[in-house]
C-alpha cells in the first residue's frame, strides 16, 4: 500500500466562503473575523467545492486510514485532516497546525450499556486527544486558520478544556495565547495544562459567561483572533467527531448520538456534520442528536420544552464545571441541529451525572464529570421510552478522567472506596486478606 502524502489542493478546490447566519453577509474564507463584522452574528463556513458523493467519497476517506499513514505527515495522520475537504478544503499543507489529533477509540462496555438500559451502546472517547478533550479537533482548525491569516495572538474564554487545547496548539504554532477563565471553577488538571503549555491566563472574578463577553470585547478592541467555539473554523474541526464515528461504524448511521452540551458549539458542529454527511451521501439516514445539559445549567433543555420559542439564559451552577454555562453562544445553530436531526435535549442532575461517571470510571474507561452527562442522558431517555432498548446509540465522552482528578477521587470516596487511613505493613497484609475473602 502506498504511503499517502498530503496532496496540495488545486485552485479549483480552494472554494469555501464564510456567511453570516443572521444578516447573510459573505466573507472570504481567509477572514480574520470570528463573528460577523456587520451585525455580530454567527458565521458559518460553506464549502462550495464540488466533491464526489456516496461510495467514492467514503472510499477516499477510508483510503487515508491504515498503518501506512503513520509514517506520513502529522496532518495526514490526523483524524481531523483526513476529512480536510469538509474542514478547510483550500488549506496549504504547510499551514496545518496538527499534533496530530482525533483517531479516538469507539468502544463498548457491558457495564455502561447495562447502566444506561441500552444494549447497543458505544462510547466515543474524545478524551484520547492530545490535550485530553474533544477541543483539539476544533483547535487544530482554528490555529491553522490563525496561521493562514497571520494572526498576531489568539484568545478564548474557557471553563478549562478550550484553554488547555488553545495553549497546546498556540505553542505549536508559535503564536501567543491569552485565556480568560472563571476564578475558582476550573479543575486542577486543566489549569496545569494551560499554564504548562505557556498561555497567558487571566482568572476573572465572574463566571464563564462573563469571561466570554470580555473575550469578545477584548479581541475586537485589541485585534486578537478569537477562537471560542463561535469561531466558524472551530465548528469545522469539531464536525470530524461525527465523521470519524460514522467511519468507524462502516458509514452505517446509529439511531442516536448523545453528547454533553454547554456553550452548544459541539451540538452545532454535530448538526452541521450530519447535514453535510447526509447531503453528500456518506450516510443514508440522519441519526437523532441528544444534547444533555446539567440541570443547574440547562437553558437549552428549557428552550426545547417549548420548541425554542424564546432564547433563555440562567445563572449556571453545577459540579460538572466544564458545562457550567448559562448563556450558550451557539444557541441558534444548535436549535437548527436539534430540529434537523429530529433530536432531543435533556437535563440531568449532578447526582445522575456522577452516578454515570462512577460506572464509566469503574469499567476502566473513565471520563471527566461533564462527559458522563451523555450517558446519564441516554439512561434518562431509555427510562422514558424515548430511546428504544434495541436502538444503536453512540455516547460521546468529551474529556479524560485526569482532567478533574479531584472529582474522580471524590466520586470514589463517596462510594466508600479509597477513604481508608494509611496502614502499616502488617495492617496492610491483614486488610488485603479481608478484602480478598469478601470478593
Ligand atoms: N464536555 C466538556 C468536557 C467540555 O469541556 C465542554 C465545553 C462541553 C462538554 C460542552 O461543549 O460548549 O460545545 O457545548 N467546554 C468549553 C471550554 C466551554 O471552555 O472548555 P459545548
Amino acid at each position: 500500500m502506498p504511503v499517502h502524502t498530503l496532496t496540495p489542493v488545486t485552485a479549483v478546490e480552494q472554494s469555501s466562503i464564510v456567511r453570516c447566519a443572521s444578516c447573510g453577509a459573505t466573507l472570504d474564507d481567509r477572514t480574520a473575523c470570528a463573528t460577523c463584522p456587520n451585525c455580530g452574528g454567527l458565521l458559518a463556513v460553506e464549502h462550495t467545492l464540488a466533491l464526489p458523493s456516496g461510495e467514492k467519497l467514503r472510499s477516499r476517506f477510508d483510503d487515508r486510514l491504515g498503518a501506512e499513514s503513520y509514517r506520513g505527515a502529522a496532518a495526514e495522520r490526523s483524524g481531523v485532516w483526513r476529512f480536510r475537504e469538509l474542514v478547510i478544503p483550500g488549506v496549504r499543507p504547510e499551514d496545518i497546525v496538527s499534533h496530530p489529533e482525533g483517531n479516538t477509540p469507539l468502544v463498548t462496555r457491558e457495564a455502561v450499556a447495562g447502566f444506561a438500559g441500552v444494549h447497543d451502546l458505544w462510547l466515543k472517547h474524545e478524551g484520547h486527544n492530545p490535550s485530553a478533550s474533544f477541543k483539539d479537533r476544533g483547535m487544530t482548525a482554528a490555529l491553522t486558520q490563525a496561521k493562514r491569516i497571520g494572526a498576531l495572538a489568539v484568545a478564548c474564554a474557557s471553563t478549562g478544556n478550550t484553554s488547555a487545547s488553545l495553549a497546546a496548539y498556540a505553542a505549536q504554532a508559535g503564536i501567543p495565547a491569552f485565556v480568560l477563565v472563571p476564578e475558582g471553577r476550573v479543575s486542577t488538571g486543566k489549569l496545569a495544562q494551560t499554564l504548562a503549555y505557556g498561555a497567558h491566563m487571566i482568572r476573572l472574578r465572574g463566571d464563564f459567561d462573563d469571561c466570554l463577553e470580555l473575550a469578545r470585547e477584548a479581541s475586537e478592541r485589541l485585534g486578537v483572533y478569537l477562537v471560542n467555539s463561535l469561531n466558524p473554523f472551530r465548528v469545522e474541526g469539531q464536525k470530524t467527531i461525527v465523521l470519524e464515528l460514522l467511519q468507524q461504524l462502516g458509514w452505517v448511521a446509529p439511531d442516536w448520538i448523545a453528547l454533553p452540551a454547554g456553550n452548544l458549539g459541539n451540538t452545532a458542529a454535530f448538526g452541521k456534520a450530519l447535514r453535510e454527511a447526509h447531503a453528500l451521501g456518506l450516510i443514508d439516514r440522519v441519526p437523532r442528536l441528544l444534547a444533555v445539559q446539567a440541570a443547574g445549567a440547562a437553558p437549552f433543555a428549557a428552550g426545547f420544552s417549548d420548541d425554542f420559542a424564546t432564547r433563555r439564559r440562567v445563572r449556571a451552577e453545577t459540579a460538572a464545571t466544564a458545562i457550567r454555562i448559562g448563556d450558550p453562544a451557539s444557541w441558534d445553530r444548535a436549535v437548527d441541529a436539534i430540529r434537523f436531526s429530529n433530536g432531543h435535549v435533556a437535563a440531568v442532575s449532578d447526582a445522575e451525572i456522577f452516578a454515570a461517571k462512577r460506572v464509566i470510571d469503574g469499567c476502566g474507561v473513565g471520563c471527566e464529570p461533564a462527559s458522563a452527562a451523555s450517558v446519564a442522558g441516554v439512561r434518562l431517555l431509555a427510562e422514558r421510552g424515548i430511546i428504544g432498548a434495541g436502538e444503536r446509540v453512540v455516547a460521546v465522552l468529551t474529556g479524560h478522567l485526569l482532567k478533574d482528578p479531584d472529582a474522580a477521587l471524590a466520586a470514589r470516596v463517596a462510594g466508600g472506596l479509597g477513604a481508608e487511613e494509611p496502614l502499616t505493613r502488617d495492617e496492610a497484609l491483614e486488610h488485603l486478606g479481608r478484602v480478598l475473602a469478601r470478593s
